[in-house]
């Protein structure tokens, strides 16, 4: 199983950091001096990714810019010999492809992810959520890849959270264990009531599927607000033979899509360096 490109959905509004984000791009955000979507390509760069097919709207040109190079900064950097501020970034431009295809309309994650299909080439490909920030020795993505690499199978990442609080995320009916930290996938409700829930193993925002889920996506039905959700595709593939596993993730998570979870991410990371 080869697995070359990642899709990142970021064409959201980013209502929760609104006024800010009226003209900034949430997953511009700075994570101490980066942007929090640079931090999510570096882990996807350290799982041997090179290919990122990022899902855009109009409104959200400042993300390309960013990931492309500024000749005229470069230039004036140059003079004044601080060029290597911007080797990290540089580096990233250089080594990886980036594509951006466009969501006219917000649908939902599931109809945002649709929106890679000409992207992706191999028959299975990751996807990271911008707004789910993990620190571990071992990047999540890449921990990930080798359980579906291991076991030819769709993989998502998991952790499990206090029964209030699954009623922000997907979560999980559990079929089979295969080892302590990675149970079969049968069911999932996405954002359930506590007393709703099949489980508190609750999605984060990595994942690994089969280009089958495009279809999937296109075959289930939009809920009554007109979102596609992705967890609904993700179903529809486990009720169809296919293989589908959550993987309850090493490392410590942020939800960086909320101010508190950004803010603690900043200051965990800053404690680290
Ligand atoms: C999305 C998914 C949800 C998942 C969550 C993880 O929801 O739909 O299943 O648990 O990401 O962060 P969102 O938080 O984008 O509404």
């Amino acid at each position: 199983m080869n697995i070359s490109t990642i899709v990142i959905p970021a064409a959201g509004f980013g209502t929760r950091f609104l006024p800010f984000t009226k003209t900034v791009p949430k997953e511009l955000l700075p994570l101490i001096n980066k942007p929090a979507l640079q931090e999510v390509i570096e882990e996807g760069v350290r799982s041997d990714i090179k290919n990122f097919c990022i899902i855009i709207s109009e409104e959200k040109q400042a993300i390309k810019n960013y990931f492309s190079h500024n000749k005229k900064l470069e230039a004036a950097l140059s003079l004044t010999g601080k060029s290597a501020l911007l080797d990290d970034i540089n580096q990233l431009i250089d080594q990886c492809t980036f594509s951006y295809p466009l969501q006219r309309e917000m649908k939902g994650l599931g109809h945002a992810i649709l929106m890679a299909q000409d992207c992706v080439k191999e028959d299975f490909f990751g996807i990271m959520l911008p707004d789910d920030i993990i620190v571990d020795e071992q990047p999540c993505m890449q921990q990930l890849i080798e359980i579906a690499q291991r076991e030819q199978a769709a993989v998502i990442a998991v952790m499990e959270v206090p029964q209030e609080e699954i009623c922000a995320y997907g979560s999980i009916k559990i079929g089979t264990t295969l080892q302590d930290d990675l149970v079969e996938v049968v069911d999932i409700i996405e954002k359930p009531k506590p007393e709703e829930a099949f489980s508190n193993l609750a999605i984060i925002g990595r994942y690994v599927l089969p280009t089958a889920i495009f279809d999937a996506i296109k075959a289930i039905t939009p809920q009554s607000s007109g979102e596609i959700q992705l967890t609904d595709a993700i179903t529809h593939l486990a009720q169809n033979g296919h293989k589908v596993l959550a993987y309850k993730i090493k490392g410590k998570r942020f939800d960086i899509g909320r101010p508190a979870g950004w803010l603690a991410a900043n200051v965990y990371l800053e404690a680290r360096r």
